[in-house]
């Protein structure tokens, strides 16, 4: 239990230096509801600078709620792709399907709604993106927390492990009800600008005289361990006459889900033959997973369709992959191995 009553931090101040530093990101230009959301949905696992590029990518191909309603999952993945993280983007087209039903059906005829639970109740949001969208996009008095203010909060307070529950409490608290929206976007944006993991820029701080935090930082909040499993695959290309790879299109759930690629099978590669050459092993890293893939290419030319992978959703693993044997020179020379063939 906390004998000393903590100081209280000046959310004038705040404010004011967001006012005057807030970066100029697309999504602040407007209030439309469905870019702020696809900029919170983006945001959750993608740093901001690569989140632009994908805003901007994901508003042209889809600038409003009804045009992502109307285009198949597929497309929707093929505009996500490279940003990771898919299941975001199935849910995000399963809940512009839901909010353009008629209430009659238990959709939102075709408005995102603006209260908090409403939104609560769409899939792929959570109450993170529920007070976020509902702040910033419908000025609705609703705090959020996300990475960033958790850690501005446990510095503030000197916490080395706020728990969910203290973090809403706080950030409720504190929730600035005339400005909702910018007051939540002001403390994401000191916690990414100024209030920085490694190395905080307290002496710019709008809210330092009430950080009990600031002589040791970045003591605050504990640091999380991550456990990173590191998993082996081995994949065995094939290409066509055409000179496509026989790729196909993965189960909706699990691992890069809806996407096209070679077939991956877990562990060691069994003994090859002299059917499939190896190519090379392709490294990757996901949030919680390192995996490495042995790339093997098969020497023999495919009778089975395949797909340019111009025209479909490709994980960037799986394009790695399939770059990596491309560079490799091996499908080349079969290909016009089979054009000497047709030749004599
Ligand atoms: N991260 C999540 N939401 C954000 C926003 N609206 N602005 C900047 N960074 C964010």
């Amino acid at each position: 239990m906390r004998v000393v009553a903590l100081s209280r931090l000046s959310q004038t101040n705040l404010l004011e230096w967001y006012d005057e530093h807030k970066r100029d990101l697309p999504w602040r230009n407007t209030n439309d509801p469905w870019a702020i959301l696809l900029s919170e949905i983006l945001l959750q696992q993608t740093q901001v600078s690569r989140g632009i590029v994908y805003w901007q990518r994901m508003i042209e191909t889809f600038p409003t709620i009804e045009s992502m309603a109307n285009s198949s999952i597929d497309t929707v993945l093929k505009a996500w792709e490279g940003a990771g993280y898919y299941s975001r983007a199935r849910r995000l087209h399963a809940l512009s399907q839901l909010v353009m039903l008629p209430s009659s059906e238990g959709g939102f005829d075709g408005s995102l709604p603006s209260s908090y639970i409403a939104l609560l109740s769409l899939p792929g949001i959570g109450p993170y993106t529920a007070a976020a969208v509902s702040s910033i996009a419908f000025g609705q008095p609703f705090a959020c927390v996300d990475g960033n203010i958790k850690r501005v909060m446990a510095r503030q307070q000197r916490m080395m492990e706020p728990s969910t529950k203290d973090l809403q409490s706080w950030a409720d608290e504190y929730l600035v009800q005339l400005r909702p929206g910018d007051w939540n976007q002001a403390l994401m944006e000191l916690g990414a600008t100024v209030c920085t993991p490694q190395i905080p820029q307290c002496h710019h701080c709008p809210i330092q005289s009430s950080c009990e935090g600031k002589d040791t930082p970045t003591a605050y909040p504990k640091a999380k361990k991550i456990t990173v499993k590191k998993v082996m695959f081995w994949t065995c290309v094939e290409f066509n006459r055409q000179g496509n790879p026989i790729i196909s299109q993965r189960k909706p759930d699990g691992l890069f889900g809806g996407l096209w690629g070679p077939q991956l099978h877990e562990g060691e590669a069994p003994d090859m033959n002299s059917e499939q050459t190896f190519i090379g092993t392709v490294e990757h890293k996901l949030s919680h997973r390192s995996m490495t893939v042995h790339v093997y290419m098969a020497t023999r030319l495919s009778s089975q369709v395949g797909r340019h992978p111009g025209d479909v959703a490709m994980s960037v693993l799986d394009q790695k992959i399939i770059e990596l044997v491309r560079q490799s020179g091996h499908e080349q020379t079969l290909l016009s191995e089979m054009d000497d063939m047709d030749h004599i």
